[in-house]
């Protein structure tokens, strides 16, 4: 068994219709799916998700872009899932994504950055923890 991360697949990305694309490549990329689910964030779960960035100046813009449509939420196993993941996913600004990640694919910009990726295995476990219970926590693969 290996580590987990919560991945977003975040409203720009599903309404530019790369859910699928997405999808794939974390399947592609060996990671277990332990649970998916589509759902649009109300603001108040999307201040209460990204609180830590309650004192960043784009704290309101992001919050509100993230409760602007539907997104995908995710938790993925795999060893070394969040550094992996991370690397998978490319750098925050996709101006800065190295080729062949997630980002420089799919992001628009640094805020509407395609997907999101946990910063620890500590934060991992809180996010999956916001979205999931653990009866969902379950794996096809
Ligand atoms: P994410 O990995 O979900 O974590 C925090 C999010 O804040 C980040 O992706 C971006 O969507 C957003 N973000 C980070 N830095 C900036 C910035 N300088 N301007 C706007 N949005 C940002």
């Amino acid at each position: 068994m290996g580590n987990k991360t919560l991945a977003i697949i975040k409203p720009d990305a599903v309404k530019n219709g790369y859910t699928g694309k997405i999808y794939h490549r974390i399947i592609q990329s060996d990671y277990k799916i332990l649970s998916a689910k589509l759902l649009k964030m109300t603001k108040a779960q999307a201040e209460g998700f990204y609180s830590v960035h309650q004192k960043r100046p784009f704290y309101n813009e992001l919050t509100v872009f993230m409760s602007s449509g539907p997104c995908m939420v995710l938790a993925l196993e795999k060893e070394n899932a969040v550094n992996s993941w991370r690397e998978t996913i490319g750098a925050t600004n996709p101006a800065e994504a190295a080729d062949g990640t997630i980002r420089n694919d799919f992001a628009t910009n640094i805020q509407e950055n395609a997907v999101h990726g946990s910063d620890s295995d500590e934060n991992a476990q809180k996010e999956i923890a916001f979205f999931f219970s653990e009866s969902e926590l379950i794996s096809t693969q």
